[in-house]
């Protein structure tokens, strides 16, 4: 009896080891990631997108060397995680007209990761 109770125990530690290793962010799996958004984001002039280093808590369209489409510079926003969530899910959606050709990320821990990435990117 005693000893299936500590086996019990056992497993639900276990178990809660499991989820939190699986919920953590994972910057490396985000910087995999992060090579889709880098075909576009890079600090090269002739990049397609604006610049995304230091971006975590940085405001929307802020950049002067980027062209930004008008619905981008009327979003005022700031991207925090909330703000970033939303935009890397579905930008169309977050930001109405704005013209980043990408069509988002549907998997919520995909987006976790690449915004963990996002924090370190400086
Ligand atoms: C095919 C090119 C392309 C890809 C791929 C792309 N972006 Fe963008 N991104 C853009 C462009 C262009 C803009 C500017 C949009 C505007 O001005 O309307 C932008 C804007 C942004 C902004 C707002 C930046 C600011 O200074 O306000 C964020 C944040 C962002 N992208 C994140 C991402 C992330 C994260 C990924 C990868 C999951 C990604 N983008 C993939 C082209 C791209």
């Amino acid at each position: 009896m005693q000893q299936s109770v500590v086996a019990v125990a056992g497993a639900l530690v276990l178990l809660t080891l499991f989820t939190a290793a699986v919920a953590a962010a994972d910057v490396e799996h985000g910087k995999a990631l992060y090579q889709t958004c880098a075909a576009c984001h890079t600090e090269r002039p002739d990049a397609l997108g604006p610049s995304l280093k230091g971006v975590v808590g940085r405001k929307s369209a802020a950049l002067d060397d980027f062209r930004y489409s008008n619905p981008m510079r009327r979003a005022n926003l700031v991207w925090d995680e909330d703000n970033l969530r939303a935009y890397i899910q579905d930008p169309q959606a977050k930001v109405k007209g704005n013209r980043m050709p990408y069509g988002g990320l549907s998997d919520p821990k995909d987006v976790e990761d690449i915004i963990a990435y996002l924090k370190v990117l400086k």
